[in-house]
């Protein structure tokens, strides 16, 4: 299954420690290279020795060895790695991570690491509950952290709870299903719509928005990783096409609107994440406008809706739209949902704070005919799989 990964297994001090040693074995028997970094405290649970046999990789501790001044690269260490899995992580080092403390090697990787990073929590269940580990968790998440459940049931203390660590074998197919995301959607044709439109003025300026096409390119991407056939139909934005997407670079509302409605004819599912214009100068002027009168009016015409005339002759095509609102959310969204005919919309609310532009982070609340769902704030990326789990749903 992990077959050639590279997994760094980050080990901290929670009696936990002890099922790491099960977690580095079943990794090795999944087919990973293992090497395994631990905090100084993690070596009171579980001994170096056990760790560096089952890994078949020295362990690494502290920054460098005293005893002939090796240095143990953090930053060469988050490159080997294809995944950096902290488990278990401590209430105590997942603030520090929230936070940018860097006092260990295990953080200092965690910094640098550019793969992507996963914890499994492990406490007792008053300190996982406790107000600040579920701040210091969201943190990790807005981060683009994946945190692996932390299911309930009897705790070191004694006590029952949430806050033990994921059993091991869980862990691996938590690990196995983030690098080989499960080909799902093999087969599915889905177009996506994302970034801004332009409209041209004269040759020099343009009516254009600030969407950055952040959130249509990560679900470009999730879809893609699924096995979906992608089709980006893009818009103005400074991203690199996602990998095994086709792009088709459009600049207009009308633009757009020609490439989707081609582009929609063999698709099963459209997600409508462009900010398009509403409007667009009636006359464009083929010479740059002069500056002449203290005043200047532009006329403006509407543009075609994209998302409505697809949703006027989709069948049994779906189409996920998006509805960007700054009051009376949830009754707009839904209007926009019963009259473009959409089968789910996405809502965000510029009200709520790392929503919307150019941020790496998105609040959003899924609506649907039947039901209305508020997922916390989280990356872009992570919105993304969960849009990616809705057209799953959507396209059985
Ligand atoms: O009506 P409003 O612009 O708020 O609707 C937003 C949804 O409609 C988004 O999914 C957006 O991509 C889509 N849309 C479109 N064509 C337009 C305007 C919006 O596809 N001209």
């Amino acid at each position: 299954m992990l077959k050639g990964k590279h997994i760094l297994l980050g080990i901290t001090g929670s009696i936990a420690a002890y099922k790491a040693a099960m977690l580095c074995r079943l990794l090795r028997v999944a087919g990973a290279e293992v090497k395994v970094l631990m905090t100084p405290t993690a070596k009171e649970f579980i001994t170096p020795v056990t760790m560096a046999t089952l890994s078949k990789n020295p362990i690494a501790v502290e920054f460098y060895n005293p005893e002939n001044g090796d240095w143990h690269s953090h930053i060469a260490m988050g490159e080997w790695a294809d995944c950096y899995l902290i488990a278990p992580a401590t209430a105590n080092t997942i603030a520090k991570m929230a936070y940018g403390i860097a006092d260990n090697l295990l953080l200092t990787t965690y910094l640098s690491a550019r793969c992507q990073t996963v914890v499994a929590p492990a406490m007792d269940c008053d300190m996982f509950c406790h107000v600040a580990t579920q701040e210091n968790l969201a943190k990790l998440r807005e981060c683009g952290v994946v945190v692996l459940e932390s299911p309930e049931g009897e705790l070191a203390s004694g006590l029952m709870g949430k806050g033990r660590m994921m059993e091991p074998e869980q862990i691996v197919e938590a690990i196995d299903s983030l690098l080989s995301p499960k080909q799902t959607l093999a087969g599915k044709r889905v177009m996506v719509t994302a970034g801004a439109t332009v409209e041209a003025i004269d040759p020099v300026r343009y009516i254009s928005n600030h969407s950055t096409g952040k959130m249509g390119y990560a679900i470009a991407d999730a879809l893609a990783k699924r096995g979906a056939e992608v089709v980006l139909v893009s818009g103005k934005t400074a991203l690199a096409t996602p990998q095994g997407v086709r792009r088709v670079d459009v600049l207009s509302a009308e633009d757009m609107y020609e490439a989707s409605v081609k582009e929609f004819e063999s698709a099963d599912c459209a997600v409508m994440c462009a900010a398009v214009a509403d409007y667009t100068p009636v006359i464009v002027s083929d010479s740059k406008i002069k500056k002449n009168d203290d005043t200047f009016s532009l006329e403006l015409r509407k543009t075609k809706d994209i998302a409505r005339e697809l949703g006027k002759v989709k069948g049994a095509r779906k189409i996920v739209g998006f509805a960007l609102e700054t009051d009376n959310e949830q009754v707009n969204a839904e209007k926009k949902l019963a009259e473009k005919n959409l089968d789910m919309i996405v809502l965000n609310s510029l009200r709520d704070e790392g929503a919307g532009f150019g941020h790496d982070t998105n609040k959003v609340t899924f609506i649907d005919s039947t039901s209305r769902t508020e997922l916390p704030l989280a990356s872009k990326a992570e919105v993304a799989e969960r849009i990616a789990d809705r057209i799953e749903e959507l396209l059985k």
